[in-house]
């Protein structure tokens, strides 16, 4: 894999404000990266850094090999950005918006005329093309968005939080389309808060909170989640109730609690540690129907690292 987006230390202070803070990551070509984190985590300043609209503050980061510092109008050339409220002109329709944008991209004649009906068909709005976007419903204006951030064809493309607020079947088809341009060797940063979506369409993510918390495929996040859960049914006439203290007495359990039929259990390793949980509750009298280990979810591991409290603003203050 080509690295294409190469992010060196990438920092942004707004005032007293550290938004962004050495950030650094790579990004190849046909490699989809998440930018996961919570509200104020610095994503949209990042990826506005990287299509040239923000000037960094510290750092540096090349665009398939153009300095972002130096070649910011070639910088821009590459790359398409969808942002988190896509300006369109109500009033146009959606290929009079296209075409407004092809000629500021510097399409003329029959390559505009092209590049917009082709856009048009890739996010399957050919057949509202002529119609003024001011009635367009959330989605359809999403997918012209969309539209718009790839007429010049780039190889880099950042979308934020490309599928918030659309439909299930909308959002999908929004996902086939980023799967599509990745698999046709594009470099794309997706932000998102989208855990589900990260892990189904991200090849690789960054948590990050104004700089990369960890970073990796989502299995690996997942196996960096310190405890896994150990399922165990049992049958019999004792509910998992009566088994609570016999497995919270072992040192390696972290916790354990009854649902239903099933105790669940908290260990540090599975491997190691659920033959003696389950020695300890065959000796108690325990009978075991099935024990099935489940890793964390991702929701869980990112939880772990940006915390479960809602933040308004957590873009932490320069120290002084
Ligand atoms: N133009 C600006 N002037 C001052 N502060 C800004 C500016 N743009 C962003 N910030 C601040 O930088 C921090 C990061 O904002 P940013 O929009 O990058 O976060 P985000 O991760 O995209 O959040 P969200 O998930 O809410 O979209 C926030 O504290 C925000 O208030
Ligand atoms: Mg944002």
């Amino acid at each position: 894999m080509r690295p294409v987006i190469v992010v060196e230390h990438l920092s942004k202070r707004f005032g007293r404000l550290q938004a962004v803070d050495e950030l650094s990551f790579t990004v190849g070509d046909g490699e989809i990266f998440g930018l996961l984190g919570p509200n104020g985590a610095g994503k949209t300043t990042t990826v506005r850094m990287l299509s040239g609209l923000v000037e960094p503050s510290a750092g540096r980061a090349t665009i398939n090999g153009l300095d972002l510092a130096a070649r910011t109008e070639a910088v821009r050339a590459q790359t398409g950005i969808l942002t988190e409220l896509p300006g369109l002109h109500d009033r146009l329709t959606a290929r009079q918006n296209l075409a407004y944008y092809a000629r500021l991209y510097g399409l003329r004649g029959r390559a505009q005329r092209d590049a917009v009906t082709r856009h048009l068909a890739l996010v399957g709005m050919s057949d509202h093309a002529d119609r003024r976007v001011g009635g367009f419903s959330k989605g359809m204006r999403q997918k012209v968005a969309i539209a718009r951030a790839l007429l010049h064809d780039p190889q880099v493309i950042y979308l934020d939080e490309p599928t918030s607020g659309l439909d299930p079947s909308a959002a999908r088809q929004v996902r086939e389309i980023v799967a599509d341009l990745r698999d046709a060797g594009r470099s794309i940063i997706i932000c998102t808060h989208n855990l589900d979506e990260a892990e189904r369409l991200c090849d690789r993510i960054g948590i990050m909170r104004g700089t990369l918390l960890s970073v990796g495929t989502p299995a690996a996040l997942r196996r960096l989640g310190r405890r896994a859960t150990t399922r165990i049914e049992l049958v019999g006439p004792r509910g998992p109730e009566s088994f609570l203290e016999t497995v919270a007495r072992l040192p390696i359990v972290a916790g354990a609690r009854a649902d239903g039929r099933t105790l669940l259990i908290e260990v540090g390793d599975p491997r190691g540690d659920n033959p003696e949980v389950i020695r300890a509750l065959v000796a108690d009298g325990a009978r075991i129907l099935s024990v099935r280990e489940e890793a964390a979810s991702l929701e869980e591991v990112y939880l772990g690292m940006v915390g479960s409290a809602p933040s308004v603003d957590i873009g932490r203050e320069a120290v002084a």
